[in-house]
């Protein structure tokens, strides 16, 4: 049995971490949790892994980075008896804070607003034998993995979701995978360099590579995400004098409910995708903040909701396999966040990759973002160790799963019944918070005499006109789009109040009529739905 079922069957999982308590409250106080061991908490024994050509794929600025003298020094702390007079480490009876107390929704009653536990921190829990974590420990300085204390929840959670296939895999956290994402290519990309991603992507990612003097080469999607022929063709035939730059070895993609596309990778499609990144030499940036956002599917207009995972198993079991799991090589650096799932404000991450890929990111964090904020830190690891425990979490991702389908059932609702489809045309999101327009603007009364660059203009502006906003698809366009490229535009049904996400989508459909000169119920089949999908 791996160690992830264990852990999910144990009620407590804690288990021993390698925490000094430096001195005693009353005296002064520094506590600091120097370290976890990582192997305690991952699977058995797996082959060690050492992926060979990893030394040559760093980059310059990486290969100059040393560790920091400051925070090595840490490690002397654990010396018996040390007295202290080195690092720059402010005392905790400064911090002018005692407590804290934050409600939060407990597990079964997630819908019910009027009944939560309270989870409390003091300043001084750890080293009173309260609590593994305490305020003066979080709100302390720390290393750039992050504190030990969450940083061990993570590598647990990472171990039962992820089994990752090879023994030296490792966590570091981030302040989030934007960060992630610019320090990832700084690791290995140099000016000139090209990188590989969906030829629609997060903009971030494009515009984080730019001022690295990194180009982003766009790869054929279709309904199922990343097409491993498409990757293939573009390295196959890549022409260094023609591009640039040098064949790309990094391929950026959101396998999962994909942003802006909302398009999810089967699991047959990602053994694909690996394979062509064997054959290539890749190492994959596999970006999953709406891996957890993983839904039923759409059934249409009044069928029966399919049914949701049971138990933990099941949910488990539905979740599509990600490529950590399927990295026997180590070439894969997974980035995690808590965004989508608990508060993009926690800005708390955390990238599962090989040992030696997770140093280089430390010694970077050690002199740039420091560990993620150790506030953040410490109210994670109350909610997620102390209060809800792993299944606890399972069930909180399983409800906000639940909420998400339910709003991508209404926004796909309102889409059948109120979007033209002699003009537009779309496949259900499988998970995630996007859902992917695509307008055939070749039936637009100016194609042929205008661009279109001006007709997707001129979409967007009747969209404003009649009140609803959706995003231009070429905004997402790492290389630009051609006459000719097909036209697409994102709606998302993230946090709009669910009335208005109806009335949203019901403007787009009226604005596509008026910019296409369509009949007012010349929506494919609006009149027939009409009658069965009743008022709001
Ligand atoms: C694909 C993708 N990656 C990363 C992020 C940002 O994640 P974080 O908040 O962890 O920086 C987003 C947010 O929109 C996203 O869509």
């Amino acid at each position: 049995m791996r160690a992830s079922q264990l852990l999910l069957m144990s009620t407590d999982s804690r288990v021993d971490l390698c925490i000094r308590t430096n001195q005693r409250p009353d005296d002064g106080i520094v506590s600091t949790a120097l370290s976890i061991v990582q192997s305690l908490y991952r699977g058995p024994e797996l082959g060690l892994l050492t992926y060979t050509p990893l030394p040559d794929r760093f980059s310059p600025e990486s290969n100059r980075r040393l560790p920091s003298s400051l925070k090595g020094a840490a490690q002397y702390l654990k010396t018996p008896g040390i007295i202290s007079l080195g690092g720059g480490l402010p005392s905790s009876e400064y911090f002018p804070f005692e407590e804290f107390n934050v409600k939060v929704p407990v597990p079964g009653s997630f819908d019910d607003k009027t009944h939560h536990a309270v989870m409390s921190a003091g300043k001084h829990d750890l080293a009173q034998g309260k609590s593994d974590f305490d305020i003066a420990t979080a709100f302390n300085y720390g290393q750039g993995y992050g504190s030990a204390q969450f940083l061990r929840w993570i590598v647990e959670h990472t171990e039962i979701i992820h089994s990752p296939p090879y023994q030296d895999w490792s966590c570091t956290m981030t302040v989030g995978s934007t960060s992630a994402i610019d320090m990832g290519m700084r690791m290995f990309c140099k000016p000139g360099d090209w990188i590989l991603s969906e030829e629609f992507t997060f903009p971030t990612a494009v515009e984080s590579a730019a001022p690295q003097g990194v180009k982003v080469a766009g790869v054929g999607v279709d309904a199922g995400g990343l097409r491993a022929d498409a990757l293939d063709k573009v390295l196959a035939e890549w022409d260094p004098t023609v591009r640039g730059g040098p064949k790309p070895f990094i391929l950026y993609t959101v396998p999962t409910g994909q942003n802006p596309t909302g398009s999810t990778q089967s699991a047959s499609r990602r053994k694909e995708i690996y394979a062509i990144a064997q054959k290539h030499d890749l190492i994959i940036f596999e970006d999953e903040p709406y891996y957890f956002l993983q839904m039923d599917p759409y059934t249409g207009l009044n069928s029966p909701a399919a049914t949701p995972p049971a138990s933990h198993a099941d949910f488990l079991a539905s979740l599509v396999p990600s490529y950590l799991s399927l990295d026997t090589d180590g070439r894969v650096m997974r980035l995690d966040s808590f965004s989508k799932v608990i508060a993009p404000g926690s800005r708390v991450g955390w990238i599962t990759t090989s040992e030696q890929i997770v140093e280089r990111y430390r010694q970077h964090a050690d002199v740039s973002t420091q560990s993620p904020s150790g506030m953040s830190q410490l109210v994670l690891f109350k909610l997620l160790e102390d209060t809800w425990g792993h299944p606890g979490y399972l069930d909180w991702l399983l409800h906000i799963r639940a909420e998400y389908t339910a709003r991508r059932n209404v926004l796909l609702d309102a889409c059948e019944l109120h979007v033209p489809k002699s003009i537009a045309s779309w496949s259900p999101p499988a998970a995630g918070m996007f859902h992917w327009v695509r307008v055939d603007y070749t039936k637009h009364p100016g194609y042929g005499s205008m661009g279109r660059a001006e007709i997707e203009e001129a979409i967007f502006q009747a969209n404003v006109k009649h009140g609803t906003l959706l995003m231009k698809g070429s905004w997402f366009c790492p290389e630009g789009q051609k006459e000719g490229d097909a036209m697409f535009f994102r709606a998302t049904y993230a946090a709009t109040p669910l009335g208005d996400i109806k009335e949203g989508v019901r403007r787009f459909g009226e604005a596509l009529r008026d910019a296409f000169g369509l009949e007012a119920d010349d929506n494919g089949n609006a009149k027939e739905l009409a009658g069965r999908i009743g008022s709001d």
